[in-house]
């Protein structure tokens, strides 16, 4: 018997995707590894999103290849976005690899890897239509046994003009609805507390019938003992029933992800985001009337082409503005094939980008500190997560808001629902005392 070890980078997604491929390997008489140094089968399931992503992994494909000087029947094999996007490209770079794997083929892996093992590599990066996994039940090994991530769509239709998700995850696709409910199930009866459904664009799910507000509606009723999160949600698909469901139900958490990218309408057209500023910032308002405890998280990607500095102050006067609790700020990384490569120049010299970014990242940890000390004072119900790394005394946990706090408290209580008064924080962490 084989035994295969699996290393996850990039995305949510990927984690799930992880535990998909675990579930089809075991089923095929695979022996699953948490440790490379036993392992025959060696995948790395990967991420493209940015070029730096890109370089991590093929660092650690030159490191994972000294392996194979003491067992040269070790196969290596990359999955993921990088085998979707680079194709033999990786294999001229990487000779070592073995196989190549996209994220719509798992099914095939192990027809792959006995063909891997007659010394051929294999490339294999059909992508599918309808493929969704929705009849395979992820394995999940690497879990704290209270959060689980559940994915409901795959793909992206949306072709914003830097990304490369729609070229490593094709089209759209949303998984039946029955077969969420029975994974749901399946959790709920393992004591899981917190379930992220997941996609690329999880608002616009659409099984036949059933929309991303009426899934959340059937969740939220069925499992009122389960705190429901999702991720990510593209602005142009936030509704008004959406607003509604997540109002409506105390079990769907009340945070909100909603990438703006850039604060100015030039770019965010040029990058393709089918939204102007004043729209983003009614959906917003929306939001926030609706729901007056909800927090707001998005994504900001700086330099991108073109981008002048009055269109990063425009960036800059959006996050005042909105007042984002927590934001990943990222540098725009070129990706080839995409719109963005093909029509308009990397023009923003990287020292450039490099001060841009560090102003927002500066300016974001204002916010957040300032955001959290109008928290002091106020009580939470926390799930309860796990002890604190800095610690041992002290155990941690997530409010509905998705924001973080740390307080002295037992590790038994890991899996329950407590009351938390918030008495402290800095720009990252509540810090908080238990209350009865
Ligand atoms: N589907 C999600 C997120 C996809 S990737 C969404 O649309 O919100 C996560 C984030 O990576 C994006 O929101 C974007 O901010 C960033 N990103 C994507 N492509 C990038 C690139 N080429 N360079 C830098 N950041 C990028
Ligand atoms: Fe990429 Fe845009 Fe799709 Fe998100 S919505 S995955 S940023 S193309
Ligand atoms: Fe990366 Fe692919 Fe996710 S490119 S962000 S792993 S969908």
């Amino acid at each position: 018997m084989k035994t295969f070890y699996i290393e996850t980078y990039g995305c949510q997604m990927n984690i799930v995707d992880s535990e998909i491929v675990t579930s089809i390997l075991l089923r095929n008489g695979y022996l699953y590894s948490d440790s490379i140094q036993n392992a025959d089968i060696i995948l790395l399931n990967t991420c493209s999103i940015r070029e730096h992503a890109e370089d991590r992994v093929k660092a650690r494909i030159r490191q994972i290849n000294s392996l194979k000087k003491s067992n040269p029947n070790i196969k290596i094999g990359i999955i993921g976005c990088m085998a979707e996007s680079l194709k033999e490209k990786l294999l001229n770079e990487l000779p070592m690899l073995d196989l190549l794997a996209g994220p719509d083929v798992y099914r095939n892996l192990p027809e792959i890897l006995s063909e891997v093992d007659r010394d051929n590599k294999i490339i294999n990066t059909m992508l599918s239509e309808d493929e969704t996994y929705s009849d395979i039940l992820p394995t999940r090994y690497d879990t704290n046994g209270i959060s689980a991530y559940v994915s409901i769509m795959r793909g992206c239709n949306n072709f914003c003009s830097y990304c490369v998700v729609p070229y490593t995850r094709g089209r759209e696709r949303s998984r039946n609805v029955e077969s969420i409910v029975d994974e749901v199930t399946s959790l709920a009866q393992q004591g899981f507390k917190e379930i992220t459904l997941l996609g690329q664009n999880v608002n616009s799910y659409n099984y036949i019938e059933t929309n991303f507000p009426l899934l959340l509606n059937i969740l939220a009723e069925q499992f009122p003992q389960i705190l429901f999160r999702f991720a990510t949600s593209h602005p142009k698909d936030l509704s008004i029933e959406l607003i509604e469901t997540i109002a409506k139900y105390q079990n769907i958490a009340k945070s909100f992800h909603l990438p703006v990218q850039s604060g100015s309408d030039a770019i965010l057209k040029k990058m393709n985001r089918k939204y102007t500023i004043d729209e983003y910032l009614e959906k917003v308002k929306l939001l926030r009337s609706a729901i007056p405890d909800i927090t707001i998280s998005t994504d900001i990607i700086c330099g991108f082409s073109g981008e002048t500095e009055d269109d990063h102050k425009q960036t800059i006067e959006l996050m005042k503005e909105v007042k984002y609790f927590f934001a990943f700020m990222f540098k725009y990384s070129e990706r080839p094939n995409t719109v963005a490569s093909r029509k308009y120049a990397d023009n923003v010299d990287e020292q450039t980008k490099t001060r841009r970014l560090n102003e927002i990242i500066d300016l974001q940890q204002k916010i957040s500190y300032e955001l959290n000390k109008q928290d002091i004072g106020k009580t939470y119900k926390v799930l309860v997560e796990g002890t604190s790394k800095k610690n041992n005394k002290e155990i941690f946990g997530r409010n509905s808001q998705n924001k973080v706090i740390v307080f002295p408290g037992d590790i038994s209580m890991k899996g329950e629902f407590v009351n938390v008064e918030v008495v402290d924080c800095t720009s990252a962490t509540l810090i908080g005392r238990l209350k009865n």
